[in-house]
């Protein structure tokens, strides 16, 4: 048995102080804004099935890795990662994996809060009664009067990395307990306040009917490949994030059990909003796959018209943009805690540092809404005829680098560490649970990864 490491960061107060950061981290805009956008943009129904099935098969597995390994290496995810292969005596070119990751959550954060902006704008809009009365194209003017101004988003932007890195200078753990403990419930209170008015509103059948009636013939090679990936990025997957949170993680705990509740609840956020919107595109004619200003252009229409609709609409966004916020600081925390660790900086350094750099990669989502919107850099292959810049970097994020990084995840932990350590980790025996996990870890994931991606590519065909 080797003995345990000691995290020079710190730990958790408890176990649940970790389950609230990996909840925290886990649900965020990846639930409410971009499920809801790409399951339209992909026909529904299959679509999320393959979600679904993702999760449960991969996600949920890879989460249990990711904590296992972060809870063995004690350190960043790159040092996490070269300290257990040094231990399996494997090449030290795995540490890559935790560069790779650092590299994913620096990309998505540049994008991810520039939409966090758009919430944050939101929340001043619905606040001054904005929605009230308003009609579908009454919302979306207002939500093209925001994204067509490239000011206007670069100030929200600044704002809401300046609130990310003003938490991840104090330090990861003060604070985003509390926030996680009011912020989970009370979201789910208002989505299902949501669903109770979408179920009133006319078209919830449709809605449901849409979101889980299966039709394998609206789903391509690339959809697939979607799905898998928004199942690791919906999980905060593949990158180092709930790595990271798992080496603040104090003492034996169930690390089964601890992700599946996780998956379950970030799932279930995800399906609630999903459930909400959909039945409102269908009453008012609007078009299930309009893009990444979904949410923006359905749910003000509720709120312009429900009693109470500027006080919900209001705590809505708030909730919205706390859930974004605890996402955020865990897309940064990995390389934060690699640069206090190599290169000697305090963890305000280090913040304004990696803050800074993402804020300025974020210019090119902005640009993407407005300026830049009909460049599409990548025209000549056909699935990004249309993407604008921000649709790249979220399609290399999410659908690339996370499942590569999910990949490598899988095979050293499953392939390369020795199995006794693995067991001794994730502390519940060796019976089936444990075999269950190895066998979805050291298989599935790995074939289910490469087989998606080669058809994507074209070069096998399902
Ligand atoms: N899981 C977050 C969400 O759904 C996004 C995220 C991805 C956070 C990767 C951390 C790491 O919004
Ligand atoms: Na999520």
């Amino acid at each position: 048995m080797t003995p345990p490491r000691k995290s020079i960061h710190g730990s958790w107060s408890s176990r649940l102080a970790f389950v609230l950061a990996a909840t925290g981290s886990a649900v965020g805009l990846g639930n409410i804004w971009k499920f809801p956008y790409i399951a339209g943009e992909h026909g529904g129904g299959a679509f999320v099935l393959v979600y679904l099935a993702c999760i449960a098969l991969i996600g949920i597995p890879i989460m249990m890795a990711e904590v296992m390994l972060g809870r063995r290496g004690r350190q960043s995810p790159i040092n996490t990662m070269r300290a257990l292969a040094a231990e399996a005596n494997a090449n030290h070119a795995w540490r890559w994996v935790g560069w790779a990751g650092v590299a994913a959550g620096f990309l998505i954060l540049s994008y991810y809060s520039v939409i966090a902006g758009w919430a944050l704008a939101y929340v001043f809009r619905s606040m001054a009664g904005a929605f009230s009365g308003a009609t579908a194209e009454g919302v979306g003017s207002i939500f093209i009067q925001l994204t067509e101004d490239p000011e206007r988003l670069l100030a929200w932007h600044t704002i809401f990395m300046v609130m990310t890195m003003i938490v991840v200078a104090r330090g990861v753990k003060s604070g985003l307990e509390q926030a996680v403990r009011f912020l989970v419930p009370s979201l789910f209170v208002l989505l299902i306040m949501l669903d109770g008015y979408a179920m009133a509103s006319g078209a919830f059948d449709e809605g449901l009917r849409f979101l889980f009636t299966p039709d394998f013939s609206k789903i391509d090679a690339n959809g697939v490949l979607i799905a898998m990936g928004h199942a690791f990025f919906t999980l905060s997957l593949g990158m180092g994030a709930i790595m990271v949170y798992g080496s603040y993680l104090p003492e034996r705990a169930s690390i089964a059990r601890t992700s599946i509740t996780i998956a379950l609840l970030d799932t279930l956020v995800a399906l609630l909003a999903g459930m909400a919107i959909f039945p409102l595109v269908f009453s008012n004619g609007l078009e299930p796959g309009v893009g990444p200003g979904l949410i923006f252009q359905t749910l003000p229409i509720a709120f312009g018209h429900m009693t109470g609709g500027v006080v919900f609409g209001t705590l809505f966004f708030v909730l919205l943009v706390f859930a974004a916020w605890t996402s955020a600081i865990s897309l940064i925390e990995p390389a934060v805690a690699w640069l206090v660790e190599n290169k000697g900086v305090t963890r305000v350094h280090a913040s304004v540092y990696a803050g800074a750099a993402t804020w300025g990669v974020g210019l090119l989502t902005i640009l993407s809404f407005n300026r830049w919107a009909d460049f599409h850099p990548l025209s000549f292959i056909s699935i990004f005829e249309k993407s604008t810049i921000f649709d790249l970097l979220d399609y290399l994020t999410a659908n690339i680098m996370l499942p590569l990084g999910g990949l490598a995840i899988a095979i050293f932990s499953a392939w390369v560490m020795r199995r006794e350590d693995t067991v001794q980790e994730l502390d519940m025996g060796d019976g089936p649970a444990y075999r269950l996990w190895h066998f979805l870890v050291r298989y599935v994931t790995p074939v289910a990864v490469i087989i998606v991606f080669l058809n994507v590519t074209g070069l096998v065909d399902f």
